[in-house]
């Protein structure tokens, strides 16, 4: 059963939200954004959308999850960015940290990159289940427990075409 977590309305704030905070931090500054698929791309969509700034979007897609909800602790690039981000302010956008390792893996590989500056952008953050130390730099939503689905984000592929971001239960 899924039960309603956070509304359309709530996530738009949050994203106008994180969107001031970056705007702010950049001044007139380009930005490279890096949106980690699947689950970022519609709060990617929309972010992107409320920042002023000179822009480029690239898609990176890192598989930890395969079926289910706990992570196997292992991370795999299934897809790389395509453009250069030597020299390049760039901020890696992510639907939820839980663990962290799958930020840590992308982190560390896009660093030695030589961005001009690397940082992230999470719209959830699960700050409990971490297991290694990794901090978002903007954050949407602390998050305590539980599996979320929505804007996005899946569960075994489904329910990304939802609006509002649910919490699933056991019925
Ligand atoms: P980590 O490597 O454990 O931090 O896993 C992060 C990734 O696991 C996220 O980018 C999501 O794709 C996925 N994930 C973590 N928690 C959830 C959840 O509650 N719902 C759906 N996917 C999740
Ligand atoms: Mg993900």
């Amino acid at each position: 059963m899924l039960r309603k977590l956070f509304s359309k309305d709530e996530i738009d704030e949050a994203v106008k939200r994180l969107a001031l905070m970056i705007e702010n931090d950049y001044d007139d500054e380009k930005i490279v954004f890096i949106c980690l698929l699947k689950g970022s791309f519609v709060f990617t969509s929309d972010l992107i959308r409320e920042i002023r700034n000179p822009s480029r979007v690239d898609f990176l897609r890192a598989s930890s999850y395969g079926c289910g909800t706990s992570s196997k602790g292992e991370v795999t690039i299934t897809k790389d960015i395509e453009e250069s981000i030597e020299g390049e302010n760039v901020i890696i956008v992510e639907d939820i940290i839980d663990s962290g390792l799958t930020l840590t893996r992308v982190r560390d590989m896009l660093k030695a990159r030589r961005p001009k500056s690397l940082r992230i952008c999470a719209l959830l953050d699960k700050r409990a289940r971490r297991e290694v130390e990794i901090e978002g730099d903007y954050v949407g939503f602390v998050l305590e427990d539980g599996f979320v689905v929505g804007y996005g984000i899946d569960f075994e592929e489904m329910h990304r075409n939802l609006p509002d971001i649910y919490v699933v239960v056991e019925d």
